[in-house]
């Protein structure tokens, strides 16, 4: 982010209180704040007796292994039970968990927690029968149905750790993945729908397992769209086929506290995606308290969020929070469209609402005639998650949707923290639009410079973590040394988020950004180097070059740089498209550039590191910064010369 920006963002000065009826009803309430300091451990200890657990733990925190935390260590639960059957046992049965509303109009479904309950456990069993043991990671492919969240807690039932690939992404990116936790089963659909038509899922799924030699054993396939599949008999199985017909009887096992739940996979700064971990007790405990606490959850709320469950917003806040307490949701197929969101708010009467900043800055664009057509008087609150949200986007978001009522919750976290970190307490802190206010009560952040000092109020730095908390990653699949050199090397004892903050004179926290070479599109997290090498894995592509340019809706845009090899000539006419196609095909159709610009040279330091702060210059049409540590000071005015021919 540049100064220019920042300055404006620490100018920004609107307060808004809590609104008194929720401050005096609030779920969590000042005080919070103050016994967690005070003994954090019997903090979290409090929290986690909101679950359910087969045995107690003996000690609530083990850090004497550090970065490797144990949480409530001893202590056995299923997460299956914790969001399901206890409910039901407590005589919520038909209480609705899931609203869900299909992309075509008039396809809805509603499921109670029993159904739910009838359904995880038939679920369970087939997964069983397909030889799915304890210990066994099983991937998820799948589009925005209930089968998704069925499956995610079928698997979590019988202790195999899930890993849910977004269907976004490529048959490639789901090959590594499957490849990389060695998964034998994959959960899929034969499509869903995307923009009011069916869209395939199976043959992406044919391609990935195909690839992975002879490891992927079975293929679970629900029938969502009807579409044609290609169908393997000795591995196909469709969904309803094997689960309609298994018991809905499932005696379910508890698991150690510690007991691997799921395996995301999220962008880092090398080309090879990471494998966070999250583990059982911890990540239940720090998921629903935030869900309860951030979003002042009560029981006759209607609660909705829009991510997609390929994402970890979709596993903390959609599956596992709100579920593991009970919760009333809206699940949506779909897309953001024009009226449709708020359709549904207003047909399901839905009280709380999270999202992603670059969903309201489309919104906006299209104007507040659309949303003013709909009755969503039933809002009390909103979430922003996933990037900054900028002032003018907040207020909009507040004013427009919420009705200048509601407030509006800006969550910091990332797929490594598992549980939301920093973020105003509804009932408890007055928002300021654009910043993330404090870090929760149990939580401890703070902003250091390069020596790992804290820069106090009114300065700028790195957001670090200083104690561990309990949905925290516990490494990365397979690859501790990474897990330790990417988050904890940096300063020891201290995590490392990778975004920029700063402090303002109150000493509230403001989220600047990555300071690495993650980018952040539309919410979604994109690693530069993964999209470079995607790009040079193309036949005519000698070398590339991608920085994450600022874009008004998507808050980052990927721009890309190539030099082609010399025996591709010009690249042909196509060449642009072409690449874009390419990575589309290598990662998925989120990472596809903006913009290509092919060029005869990039900008490279004397040892040889790409020069990326100066292409963005040229991305962000700004003057090209201090050239004088480039190797050869001319190479800019080369890339500059192409900048009128780009697409
Ligand atoms: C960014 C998504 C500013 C941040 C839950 C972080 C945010 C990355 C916010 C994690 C926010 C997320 N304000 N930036 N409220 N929320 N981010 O793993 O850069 O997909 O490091 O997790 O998103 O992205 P991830």
């Amino acid at each position: 982010m540049s100064e220019q920006t920042l300055s404006n963002l620490m100018q920004e000065n609107r307060r808004f209180e809590p609104p008194a009826d929720l401050a005096a009803n609030a779920n969590v309430k000042e005080e919070a704040y103050a016994r967690a300091d005070a003994d954090r451990e019997a903090f979290w200890a409090a929290a986690a007796e909101r679950l359910d657990w087969g045995r107690k733990w003996d000690q609530v925190l083990d850090w004497t292994n550090p970065p490797f935390a144990k949480w409530f260590v001893g202590g056995t639960l299923n997460a299956s039970v914790n969001c399901v059957d206890r409910h039901v046992e407590a005589g919520n049965g038909d209480k609705v968990a899931i609203h869900w509303v299909g992309e075509p109009d008039d396809d809805a479904r509603d499921i109670t927690y029993a159904q739910l309950k009838d359904e995880v456990s038939r679920a369970a069993n087939a997964l069983t029968e397909l030889g799915v043991r304890k210990g066994d990671r099983v991937a998820i492919y799948m589009p925005m149905i209930p089968e998704v969240v069925v499956a995610m807690l079928a698997c979590a039932r019988l202790g195999a750790p899930h890993t849910v690939v977004f269907g976004g992404f490529s048959a490639d990116a789901l090959a590594s993945r499957i490849t990389d936790c060695e998964a034998h089963v994959v959960i899929t659909a034969d499509g869903g729908y995307r923009r009011g038509a069916a869209s395939a899922l199976k043959p992406a799924v044919d391609e990935a397992v195909a690839k992975t030699g002879d490891l992927v054993r079975s293929v679970l396939v629900v029938r969502r769209t009807g579409q044609d599949v290609d169908w393997d008999d000795s591995r196909d199985v469709w969904w309803h086929d094997a689960v309609d017909s298994a018991s809905a009887e499932h005696e379910p096992e508890m698991h150690d506290s510690e007991h691997p739940l799921y395996v995301m996979y999220t962008s880092g700064t090398t080309g090879k995606p990471k494998g966070i971990l999250h583990t059982t007790g911890g990540y239940l405990t720090g998921t629903s308290y935030t869900h309860w606490s951030v979003f002042d959850l009560k029981d006759d709320d209607v609660y909705w969020c829009t991510a997609d469950v390929g994402w970890v917003t979709g596993h903390s806040y959609m599956a596992y929070g709100p579920l593991a307490n009970g919760a009333t949701q809206v699940m949506y197929e779909g897309t953001p469209e024009k009226g449709r969101w708020w359709k549904i708010v207003q047909d399901y009467k839905v009280s709380i609402f999270y999202t992603a900043p670059t969903a309201i800055r489309t919104f906006m664009k299209q104007g507040r005639e659309i949303p003013d057509g709909y009755d969503m008087s039933s809002l009390r609150l909103l979430g922003s998650v996933g990037e900054p949200i900028n002032p003018e986007a907040y207020v909009w978001y507040r004013e427009v949707i919420g009705g200048d009522r509601c407030p509006v919750v800006d969550t910091w976290w990332q797929t490594e923290t598992g549980q939301i970190m920093i973020s105003p307490l509804p009932g408890v802190t007055a928002g300021k639009p654009g910043s993330a206010m404090k870090a929760l009560p149990g939580i401890a952040a703070d902003v250091v410079d390069d020596d790992a000092k804290s820069v106090g109020n009114g300065n700028g730095g790195y957001l670090v973590l200083k104690e561990p908390w309990p949905a925290m990653l516990r490494t990365l699949w397979g690859d501790d040394q990474r897990f330790k050199d990417t988050y904890w090397s940096r300063w020891p004892g201290l995590y490392f988020a990778g975004d920029g903050a700063k402090l303002d004179e109150d000493g509230d926290i403001w989220l600047l950004g990555r300071v690495d070479d993650v980018m952040n599109v539309s919410g979604h997290r994109l690693s530069t180097t993964e999209i470079e090498s995607a790009l040079v894995s193309h036949p005519k592509v000698a070398e590339a070059a991608v920085v994450g340019a600022a874009d008004e809706t998507t808050g980052q845009a990927v721009c890309a740089f190539v030099i082609l090899r010399d025996s591709a000539g010009d690249g042909g006419e196509d060449i642009v498209e072409e690449l874009r196609r390419h990575v589309a095909k290598e990662i998925g159709a989120i990472a596809k550039p903006r913009q290509i610009m092919v060029v005869p040279e990039l900008p490279k330091t004397r040892s040889g590191k790409i020069m990326r702060r100066l292409l963005k210059d040229v991305a962000e049409h700004r003057e090209v910064g201090d050239v004088t540590t480039l190797a050869d000071s001319t190479v800019m005015d080369l890339i500059k010369g192409k900048e009128g021919s780009a697409s």
